[in-house]
């Protein structure tokens, strides 16, 4: 574990590096280099002319944009002399007003979706949330920022933006609701959307009540990368997704069943739904156990003891006396 830590904190901090060489060395085609924060050009000395110039023109975006997180950058101290507004995106707009010309002002509509979310990254890679974006599956895929997050935010009206309320399928679909953090959709929505496929494994008999609205696609994977497989939240260790809502798996514990702390949740259960009860991978519970209990095997082998008992239909309901299968602070044997 502490190897990985490492070798993950050694890619954080090459990624940083790359970065600020990356925004160094293209500062020329870049609206304004944020790197450090402080060498931000002030908004009056560099052809910055402030959000109100845009609005008579463009009113549609400004009214939209004028609710979101974005706009009240401008009034806030820590943002003061560093651009923000329109232009933070934008760049510069002296001379595209001056002039009337569209392309004296950076548009994004030529621009790679690698390229529009490098501006944003300008701003948002600080923060563990979305600093390996670069290293998701969502980038591999040229999926950028854009596409689940509309920049201006949407037009009908309040970003609720701060707000955590739960976005149910009811509320999402009454008239005139806005979407949380500039989504174009809401999470499930969104990314159903485009993930159709995952969407009927959440029909099944047994199934984490996403599509009814109670928990959301992003509570287990992280839509901004990382490192984990599947874009998955950490499976193991104390800040692993599914440990945030079932707590009493953590333990700690005396006794632990071993697969729990190094697999993870998923060496047992399916995530998405399962036509088993409790999610378990396999229809009976005895299947799944002496898929690594193997009654034979070699002495000395690395993989699990298999039961010294036999496996008579006595023992056949293993759960019935290993009961506390997820760890146990008396019993060897997760007996109780
Ligand atoms: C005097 C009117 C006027 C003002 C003020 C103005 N624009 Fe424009 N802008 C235009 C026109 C005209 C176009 C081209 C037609 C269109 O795409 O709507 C345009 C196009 C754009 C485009 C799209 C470029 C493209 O090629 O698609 C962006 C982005 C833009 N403006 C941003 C801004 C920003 C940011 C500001 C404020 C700093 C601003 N504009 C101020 C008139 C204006
Ligand atoms: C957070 C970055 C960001 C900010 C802030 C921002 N824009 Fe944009 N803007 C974009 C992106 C990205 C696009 C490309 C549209 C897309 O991909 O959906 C765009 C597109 C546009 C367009 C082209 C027409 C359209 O709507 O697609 C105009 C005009 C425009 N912006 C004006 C403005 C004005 C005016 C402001 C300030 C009131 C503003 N923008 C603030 C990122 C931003
Ligand atoms: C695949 C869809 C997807 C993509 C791509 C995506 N986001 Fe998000 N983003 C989300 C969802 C869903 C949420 C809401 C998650 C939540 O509330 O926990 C969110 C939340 C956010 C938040 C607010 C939450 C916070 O941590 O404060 C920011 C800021 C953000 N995204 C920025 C970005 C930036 C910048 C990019 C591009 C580098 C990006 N997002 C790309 C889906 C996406
Ligand atoms: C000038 C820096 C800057 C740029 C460029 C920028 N952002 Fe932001 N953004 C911020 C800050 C600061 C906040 C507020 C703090 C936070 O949530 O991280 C914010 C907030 C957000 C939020 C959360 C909104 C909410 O309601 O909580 C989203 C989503 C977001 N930005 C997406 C984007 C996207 C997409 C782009 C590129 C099109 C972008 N940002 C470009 C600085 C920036
Ligand atoms: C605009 C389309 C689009 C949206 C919206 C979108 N995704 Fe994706 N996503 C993709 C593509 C394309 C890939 C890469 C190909 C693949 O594995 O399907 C991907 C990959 C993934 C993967 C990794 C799959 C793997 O096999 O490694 C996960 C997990 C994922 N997305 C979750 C989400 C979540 C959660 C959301 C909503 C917050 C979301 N996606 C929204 C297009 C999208
Ligand atoms: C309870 C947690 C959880 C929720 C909620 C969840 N996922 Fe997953 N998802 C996972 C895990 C864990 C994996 C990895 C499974 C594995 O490695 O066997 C995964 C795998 C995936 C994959 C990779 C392809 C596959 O089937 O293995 C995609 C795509 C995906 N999820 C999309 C979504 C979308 C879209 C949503 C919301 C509709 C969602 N997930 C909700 C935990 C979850
Ligand atoms: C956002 C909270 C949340 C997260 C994250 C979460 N779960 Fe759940 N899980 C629930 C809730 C609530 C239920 C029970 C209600 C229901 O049927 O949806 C449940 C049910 C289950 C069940 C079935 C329990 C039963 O009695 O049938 C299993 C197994 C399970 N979760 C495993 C996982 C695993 C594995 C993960 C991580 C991949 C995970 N959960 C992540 C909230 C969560
Ligand atoms: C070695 C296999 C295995 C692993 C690994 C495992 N589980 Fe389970 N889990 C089971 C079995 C078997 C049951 C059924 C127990 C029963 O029905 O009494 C179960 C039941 C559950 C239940 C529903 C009953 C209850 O006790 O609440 C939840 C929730 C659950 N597991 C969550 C998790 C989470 C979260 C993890 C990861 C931290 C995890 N499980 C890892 C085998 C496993
Ligand atoms: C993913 C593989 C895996 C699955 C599935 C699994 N186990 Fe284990 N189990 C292990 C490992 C590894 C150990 C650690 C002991 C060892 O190294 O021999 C262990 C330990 C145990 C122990 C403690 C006794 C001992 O030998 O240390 C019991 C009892 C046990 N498992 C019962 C079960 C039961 C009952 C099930 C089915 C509900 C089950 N296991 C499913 C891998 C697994
Ligand atoms: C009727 C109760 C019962 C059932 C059902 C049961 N076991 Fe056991 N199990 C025991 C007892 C008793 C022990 C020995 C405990 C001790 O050594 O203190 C044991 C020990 C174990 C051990 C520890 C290693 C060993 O051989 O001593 C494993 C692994 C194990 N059982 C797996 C299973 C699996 C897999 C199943 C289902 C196929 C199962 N058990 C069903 C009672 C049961």
């Amino acid at each position: 574990m502490r190897l990985i830590k490492s070798i993950k904190t050694l890619i954080i901090l090459g990624s940083v590096v790359a970065v600020v060489v990356w925004l160094t060395g293209t500062k020329s085609s870049q609206a304004v280099s944020r790197s450090a924060g402080d060498d931000k050009p002030a908004a009056t000395n560099t052809g910055y002319v402030g959000s109100d110039a845009c609005k008579d023109c463009h009113e549609d975006q400004f009214k939209a944009y004028s609710h979101t997180a974005h706009a009240q950058l401008t009034t806030m101290g820590s943002w003061k002399n560093k651009v923000t507004g329109c232009e933070s995106c934008h760049g510069p707009g002296k001379n595209h007003i001056a002039e009337g010309d569209p392309t004296k002002i950076i548009s994004f509509k030529n621009k790679t979706s690698k390229e529009t979310s490098e501006t944003c990254l300008s701003c948002h890679a600080g923060k563990e949330e979305r600093n390996n974006f670069r290293r998701g599956e969502h980038w591999r895929n040229d999926i950028g920022c854009t596409d689940c997050h509309s920049p201006h935010s949407n037009k009908e009206g309040r970003n609720v933006a701060s707000s955590n309320m739960l976005v149910t399928t009811a509320n999402a679909e009454k008239p005139g609701f806005s979407t949380i953090r500039m989504l174009k959709a809401n999470d499930p929505q969104l990314c159903t959307s485009c993930h159709n496929e995952v969407k009927p494994q959440f029909s099944m008999p047994f199934h984490h009540k996403v599509l009814e609205g109670a928990m959301r696609c992003s509570d287990c994977h992280n839509p901004h990368g990382g490192f984990e497989t599947k874009q998955t939240r950490l499976a193991t260790g104390a800040d692993a997704a599914c440990i945030k809502c079932h707590v009493d798996k953590q333990g700690p514990f005396t006794y632990e069943h071993a697969p729990v702390k190094t697999e993870g949740c998923t060496a047992c259960h399916t995530p998405h739904g399962s036509a088993n009860p409790r999610l378990l991978k396999y229809s009976s519970v005895n299947q799944l156990c002496l898929t690594c209990h193997s009654v034979a095997h070699d002495v000395g082998a690395v993989e699990p003891s298999g039961p010294q008992h036999n496996q008579n239909a006595q023992y056949s309901n293993c759960i019935a006396c290993h009961v506390k299968i997820h760890g146990s602070r008396t019993s060897p044997v997760f007996f109780r």
